[in-house]
């Protein structure tokens, strides 16, 4: 028997009992007339005890143990005389009797502690070196809490999970498509599911009623710390259900997860329009942990021959509170964090609302002491307070003032630990006019339905109609980031047909591409609707992390690539005549 006990589980009860563990080295000291090896495994660490006036042939034995190699030990549970009170066993130690040595290791190449001494690339090649490492294996132990209790409450609402395939026909939500040539149809290729979308529909038309199933979906774009080409959803589908049904099924379960894996009770979540979320906060998922919203200021502002608010569609401002000791030399650093090509603003207005009362502009040329009161008056300003002002064209003004709250939000230390701040963010456009493309694209994608007002406007709409169309879409944001994304769908084929047309699809081009979807929708679709929620994002938000890399066991790096086992690669020559193949060498 290798173990009767895990390394973490043994404590002054278990004084005076035979035992055996088995686990890698952590740490070897040799203090000459005493030798001790910290024993871990996935549950903990216990402290080993080699004495040579006990047992000199072992304590020999002992001092050969590098780091990390695999042994089998049996002894005699102890009080140790100096405890270690931040480790769970840390108040006994194992006197050992008998020592197996299971398997040697050659000396890992960055140290297997929580802080290493490892960068990101040494650690991605050895992961399952990487995943030793307690805050990487607790993310994973994590990951796995959540998906099972993910699957308690989905079931104790009767969803049937239901695997869909993985080598499908694309399905666009506006990202690549990684493609598989398929050896058996010579030049045709099966896509990798972006997500199971129209499966999921199938699923409603075919009567499961309630579908769910935690994914993997496959999309092949730039990559963020938010974003990995293959990443994780828990993606859901309901028939003869409404909106409010559905945002009230998936706002418990994430209650739920939050209450049952992290102890953590969440408020009802408050809902916001698409519209108001862009106007209070630039931004479709704005980030709640704390407010300086939007000050609309462009009326104030103009007529007074300060040309960069003169021409500017929209002045716009935040008050950070409190920052009005803000040095000339942290705003122009500040300035030059706006101007950077990332957020792409002009320039930067501030004005101080000093203590004393005295208000002081960057622009004192233009604007009289009456002018800054006004503004103080619209921002809300109070003394002690700091306005921050961009001006230009109204969307892209928003987007970067949006930039600029976040970053004030992190420099003064408003995205606390622990704070979850969730919000549906709903009524989102049904289209997104593409200038470029000079076509317009699915907000959501093609399955989305309009809200029910808007279907006759959708039918004969002109273009500025068209734009301003509702859909029934939704989306789950919690602390600034996007969460999840459903919507309902359309269920009627002449109604689907007319989206393909608004998108730009000729009928034969819907045919070919959706005719099953559409087939399927004639022969007793029920009304639908669904959503997915990314759950490594999920993992992510939940823990307080931004990065979702290290709650995927093996996950690529920015380039898409998975160093350790080196992927992708090229394939033998015999594989691509197989396969129908030719490949042209990159320049
Ligand atoms: P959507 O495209 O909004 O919706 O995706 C749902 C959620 O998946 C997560 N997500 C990602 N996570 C990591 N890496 C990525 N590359 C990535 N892309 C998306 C986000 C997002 O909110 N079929 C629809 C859902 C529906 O309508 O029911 C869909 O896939 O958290």
């Amino acid at each position: 028997m290798y173990r009767t006990h895990t390394c973490g589980e043994l404590r002054l009860a278990n004084i005076g009992q035979e035992i055996t563990l088995s686990g890698w080295v952590q740490t070897n000291r040799d203090l000459g007339a005493m030798a001790f090896i910290d024993l871990r495994d996935r549950y903990g660490i216990t402290q080993l005890v080699f004495s040579p006036e006990i047992n000199d042939e072992l304590y020999q034995q002992s001092r050969k143990l590098g780091r990390e190699f695999v042994i089998s030990v049996s002894g005699l549970v102890r009080e140790r005389s100096s405890k270690n009170l931040n480790r769970s066993t840390g108040e006994i130690e194992i006197e050992v009797q008998k020592l197996t040595v299971l398997n040697s290791s050659k000396l890992p190449p960055f140290t297997i502690e929580d802080e290493t001494d490892g960068g990101d690339d040494i650690r991605m090649k050895y992961r399952y070196l990487d995943l030793r490492r307690s805050p990487i294996k607790n993310n994973m132990i994590f990951r796995s809490n959540l998906a099972i209790e993910t699957r308690k409450y989905l079931a104790a609402q009767q969803f049937v999970e239901v695997e869909t395939p993985f080598l499908i026909k694309s399905t666009p939500e506006g990202a690549r498509d990684f493609v598989v040539p398929s050896r058996m149809n010579p030049g045709q290729f099966y896509a990798l599911p972006q997500s199971p979308q129209t499966f999921k529909q199938l699923l409603m038309v075919a009567g499961l009623d309630r579908y769910f199933q935690i994914v993997k979906c496959f999309r092949d774009e730039d990559l963020r710390a938010d974003r990995q080409p293959e990443f994780t959803q828990i993606d859901c589908e309901m028939a003869f259900i409404t909106r409010d049904q559905i945002l009230e099924t998936f706002e418990g379960l994430t209650k739920y997860l939050f209450k049952t894996v992290l102890d953590t009770e969440l408020p009802d979540f408050p809902r916001m329009s698409y519209d108001e979320a862009l106007r209070r906060f630039g931004s479709d998922k704005p980030d709640l942990r704390f407010g300086m919203e939007f000050c609309e200021l462009t009326d104030l502002a103009k007529g007074k021959d300060f040309v960069v608010f003169d021409s500017a569609e929209l002045v716009v401002g935040i008050c950070a509170e409190g920052q009005a000791n803000y040095t000339r030399k942290q705003l122009d650093e500040l300035t030059e964090w706006v101007k950077r090509p990332q957020i792409g603003a002009k320039g930067l207005v501030y004005m101080r609302y000093n203590e004393d009362g005295t208000l002081k502009s960057s622009v004192d040329k233009f604007f009289g002491e009456e002018d800054l009161k006004a503004w103080a008056a619209k921002t809300g300003a109070k003394p002690g307070d700091l306005i921050l002002i961009l001006a230009g064209e109204e969307e892209k003004t928003r987007k970067q003032l949006n930039e600029l709250r976040l970053e004030m939000g992190r420099r003064m230390g408003l995205m606390k630990p622990g704070d979850f701040k969730p919000l549906w963010v709903i009524d989102f456009p049904l289209l997104e006019w593409d200038e470029d493309a000079q076509r317009f694209f699915a907000m959501h994608h093609p399955f989305t339905s309009p809200k029910k007002d808007d279907i006759p406007r959708m039918l004969d709409g002109d273009h500025q109609t068209l734009k301003n169309l509702r859909a029934d879409a939704y989306d789950l944001v919690i602390n600034g980031s996007e969460i999840g994304g459903g919507s309902i769908r359309i269920h009627d084929r002449a109604l689907q047909e007319k989206n393909f047309k608004l998108l730009g699809f000729t009928p034969e081009q819907a045919e070919n591409q959706f005719g099953f979807l559409m087939g399927a929708f004639e022969y007793g679709a029920p009304p639908h609707g669904g959503i997915a929620f990314g759950f490594d994002r999920l993992c992510a938000v939940m823990s307080g992390q931004s990065s979702i890399r290290d709650f995927i066991a093996f996950p690529k790096n920015n380039q898409g690539r998975d160093v350790m086992i080196d992927a992708p690669a090229e394939i033998d020559g015999g594989q691509l005549e197989e396969l129908f193949l030719e490949v042209k060498k990159a320049e």
